[in-house]
């Protein structure tokens, strides 16, 4: 299959970033970081999650986050939600999009969110009308779509199983995440066909951590494969709290120059994208994680 044209990059940082980060990050540099971000052209920007405190602390202070940020009309900033508390929280501060979050592993959705597959199904349904009733967009996520930290190998009919659950509550996209990292190429691109099979190419899109260097080769493979839709986060960001040793998504700068090496528009301006990855990096006193922002910075 002929590569897309356009890629859109959802990027993840504010949010699969930062709830990782050990100490708790300043309200003024998560909203400078989503502002910076903003000016880039990535035309969705992850802003937080409205989930347990107790669970995730990082983001307790999601709903100031997105009273603070100066929101563009040509960029969306979408959150994360797991319930109906979360969606009220989100209504209230006005998001035009949330994201519910799903997993292929029964082990890794008890650690994640405290409830079986089956169960996490149900439970967003509701939210998922909810917000589809108030015009609200949902996203769906699945984890652990190439293997689990805690059960290791995941069916690849399991993942199509719950990418179509997630469709059938009214997603209009599903995001297949591989939460730790483990996936290589063949894996990647055996997953998007079979996956296809259930859900519409055009509307999956792709959540690489880059824990074993993959991220970049899987996602050429996903793309030869016919996704058009790639998770990223600036400066590598990231991990998550309950996926233990998974390392940060791919770097939005690296997926960016990949794209720009492959004539694919993405709308993004690297040169802004990778001074805001410098920034954030020096901000949390972190190494830069993005290969083409520490050679950029470089040159
Ligand atoms: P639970 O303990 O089973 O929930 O957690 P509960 O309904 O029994 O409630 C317990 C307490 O949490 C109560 O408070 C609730 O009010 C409160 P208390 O009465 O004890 O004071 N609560 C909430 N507070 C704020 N916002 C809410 C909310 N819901 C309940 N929305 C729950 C279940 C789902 C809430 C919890 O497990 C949770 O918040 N999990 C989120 C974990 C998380 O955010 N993980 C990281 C994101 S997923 C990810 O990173 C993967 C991804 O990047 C893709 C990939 O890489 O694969 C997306
Ligand atoms: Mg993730």
């Amino acid at each position: 299959m002929a590569l897309p044209n356009r890629v859109k990059i959802v990027e993840v940082g504010p949010r699969d970033g930062l709830q990782n980060e050990k100490t708790i990050v300043p309200l003024a540099v998560k909203v400078e970081l989503i502002d910076r971000l903003s000016a880039t052209g990535l035309p969705m920007i992850e802003s937080g999650a409205f989930v347990s405190p107790k669970w995730v602390p990082q983001m307790a202070d999601t709903a100031e986050v997105l009273a603070a940020i100066q929101r563009r009309p040509d960029v969306g900033y979408p959150v994360l939600v797991p319930n109906t508390k979360g969606l009220e929280q989100a209504i209230a501060s006005g998001v035009e999009e949330v994201a519910i979050f799903g997993a292929a592993s029964e082990a890794f959705s008890a650690k994640n969110i405290n409830c079986s597959i089956a169960e996490s199904l149900e439970r967003f349904r509701p939210v998922a009308e909810a917000a589809l009733a108030q015009g609200i967009r949902v996203r769906g996520y699945v984890s652990c779509v190439l293997g689990c930290p805690y059960q290791g190998e995941v069916p690849v009919a399991e993942v199509a199983r719950v990418s179509k659950a997630l469709l059938d509550l009214g997603c209009y996209e599903i995001s297949l995440g591989d939460t730790i990292g483990v996936g290589t190429a063949g894996k990647a691109r055996a997953l998007i066909e079979r996956v296809s099979d259930s859900v519409p190419l055009e509307k999956l899109a792709v959540h690489f951590h880059d824990t074993y260097g993959q991220a970049l080769a899987n996602i050429h493979a996903c793309l030869e494969a016919g996704v058009a839709v790639v998770d990223a986060s600036v400066a590598g960001l990231g991990g998550c709290p309950y996926a233990k040793g998974a390392s940060g998504n791919v770097a939005t700068e690296d997926v960016v120059y990949l794209l720009n090496g492959l004539g694919i528009e993405s709308g993004v301006d690297l040169k802004s994208l990778a001074a805001t990855g410098a920034w954030i990096s020096q901000a949390l006193s972190r190494p830069n994680g993005s290969r083409t922002g520490n050679a950029l910075a470089a040159a």
